[in-house]
């Protein structure tokens, strides 16, 4: 059987020991777009993890949201920072918790694919906001999740991944081509096949899965998946963690679709200077 089949079956099959999404977690994308869930329902679903609300709390008061009065509470945390916001994060420390659980072997450095992927979410809210574009909460969830298809790789193809990572590194290519030469699909196509087997919703998975090859996909999640990619450059521009890429990739032919020159996206780069201090507090708040 080749290794591109090997790897759908494991995702789509769910007889696998691939982890199944948590019940907090499939209530929550549920009603995400149900514009009649409530506060309290949020509020009600979360609340039956502790160690979550938790989390949610030490997030809501750190730098991260810079808020001058303390959140007590959960409800509070909704209120002042919004429901868009925790069920976000919620849905994304959740998925982090997973992956940590699985366990990568040495192959990737999970501390430092942890800090990419806050260093993306941060860099792709801030685009959002920037240009006005795109979903500023979606673009934080998607920035957190476009790299976990690594993770999988990583996991239960561990032996195969390693020679990838090793040969991607020696030959300088982009990490995502190399999968697709050696395994027939790339880390961001695998991402996008996970969110869609855990049901999650179309605009977190498909800029997800189009965040190397944004200019394909589908115009209505377009804007989203380049926020991404520019964020997946800025980051390894900006060195915020490391992902297993050796070389970074061009946008040049995708940043303009959102009006950056190349100076402007100098500019925003330079600007990035707390990034790297609010990834850091944020992993070690959700580890
Ligand atoms: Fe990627
Ligand atoms: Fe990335």
């Amino acid at each position: 059987m080749d290794i591109n089949k090997k790897i759908t079956d494991i995702i789509r099959d769910k007889s696998t020991q691939l982890p199944t999404l948590p019940v907090i977690i499939e209530n929550i994308l549920k009603i995400t777009g149900d514009d009649k869930t409530s506060s309290e329902d949020l509020a009600a679903f979360i609340s039956k993890d502790q160690a979550m609300v938790n989390k949610i709390l030490k997030i809501a008061n750190s730098a991260y949201y810079g808020l001058s009065r303390k959140v007590g509470s959960l409800s509070h945390a909704i209120t002042i920072i919004g429901f868009n916001e925790v069920t976000n994060l919620t849905i994304g420390l959740n998925v982090f918790s997973i992956f940590q659980k699985l366990g990568v072997r040495g192959i990737l450095n999970m501390k430092d694919l942890w800090l990419h992927s806050i260093g993306c979410a941060l860099i792709g809210k801030k685009i959002a906001k920037k240009t006005g574009k795109g979903n500023v909460e979606q673009c934080f969830l998607s920035g957190l999740l476009h790299d976990m298809g690594k993770v999988i790789l990583a996991v239960y193809f561990s032996e195969e991944y390693s020679t990838v990572l090793r040969d991607a590194n020696e030959s300088q290519a982009p990490l995502h081509l190399k999968e697709i030469e050696k395994l027939g699909l790339d880390h961001a196509m695998i991402a996008g096949m996970l969110m869609e087997q855990w049901n999650f919703p179309d605009s977190i998975a498909i800029p997800c899965r189009f965040h190397h090859n944004s200019s394909a996909c589908p115009p209505s999640y377009r804007t989203q998946a380049i926020e991404i990619e520019i964020a997946n450059n800025l980051c390894h521009r900006a060195e915020i963690g490391r992902s297993g890429n050796s070389v970074i990739g061009n946008i040049n032919k995708i940043q303009g679709k959102l009006g950056f020159t190349s100076k402007k996206l100098d500019i925003f780069l330079s600007n990035l200077i707390e990034e790297y201090t609010i990834a850091e507090e944020f992993f070690t708040l959700i580890s």
